[in-house]
C-alpha cells in the first residue's frame, strides 16, 4: 500500500506531526511518503492554466511540490495535517491545496483517481464542533480532486505543541485507524 502524508506545521514534532506519526504506525512496512511543505521550496499557484492543456500532472513552475503531486497521483491512502491559524489551515497548506489545480481539467474533472483521504488537524479551541462547517468545506474542497475523505481527527485544547502527549482518546484512535477502517 503506497501513503503519502502531507504536512503544513512549521513545527517540527509538534502535535500535526506526531498525529501523522501514530496514524502511520499502523502502516509499519508499507510505502510510506512524508512530505513537509515547510520545507519545500515551493511557490503558490500561478493561474497559468498550462496544467489545463492535457493530462499531464506535471506543473509548469517544475518546484519541490511536483514530488508531492506525482505521489498522491500513485497513493491509495492521503494524510493531510495542519494546525489551525487564524480559523483555518496553515498558509503552507494552502499554498499546497492551490497547487491541487494540477489535478483539475479545464472542465474541472480530475485527473486523479479516486483516494481515499484521512484530515488529521490540531487546534487551540477546546470545543471540538467549533470548526465543523470550515472542516465540511475542506472534505468537499479535496473531494473536487477525487481526495475522498473518510475520516477528519481533530485534537482539540492544544495551544501546546506536545498535547497531543496528554490525549489518550486521539491517540487511540490515530494508532488504531488501520486496524478499525482498513
Ligand atoms: C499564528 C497562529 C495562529 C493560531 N490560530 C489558532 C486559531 O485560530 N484557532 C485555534 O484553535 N488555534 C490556533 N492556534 C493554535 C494552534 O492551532 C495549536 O497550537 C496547534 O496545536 C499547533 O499545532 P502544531 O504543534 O502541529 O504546530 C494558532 C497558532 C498560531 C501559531
Amino acid at each position: 500500500m503506497k501513503i503519502t502524508a502531507v504536512l503544513g506545521s512549521p513545527i517540527r514534532n509538534g502535535n500535526s506531526e506526531e498525529m501523522v506519526n501514530l496514524f502511520l504506525t499502523g502502516f509499519a512496512g508499507d510505502d510510506i511518503r512524508i512530505f513537509n511543505i515547510n520545507e519545500l521550496n515551493c511557490k503558490s499557484c500561478q493561474a497559468c492554466d498550462e496544467c489545463k492543456k492535457s493530462d499531464s500532472i506535471e506543473c509548469a513552475l517544475h518546484d519541490e511540490l511536483q514530488p508531492v503531486m506525482n505521489s498522491l497521483a500513485e497513493s491509495d491512502l492521503i494524510v493531510l495535517a495542519s494546525p489551525i491559524y487564524m480559523d483555518q489551515i496553515t498558509a503552507q497548506l494552502r499554498i499546497f491545496q492551490d497547487r491541487l489545480n494540477v489535478f483539475l481539467r479545464k472542465d474541472f474533472s480530475t485527473k486523479l483517481k479516486e483516494t481515499p483521504t484521512v484530515l488529521l488537524y490540531s487546534q487551540a479551541i477546546e470545543d471540538e464542533n467549533n470548526y465543523k462547517n470550515y472542516f465540511k468545506t475542506l472534505k468537499k474542497v479535496y473531494g473536487k480532486f477525487n481526495m475522498k475523505v473518510v475520516d477528519t481527527i481533530v485534537l482539540t485544547d492544544a495551544s501546546e505543541h506536545d498535547e497531543i502527549k496528554n490525549n489518550i482518546e486521539i491517540q487511540a484512535r490515530l494508532t488504531n485507524w488501520q486496524q478499525n477502517n482498513l
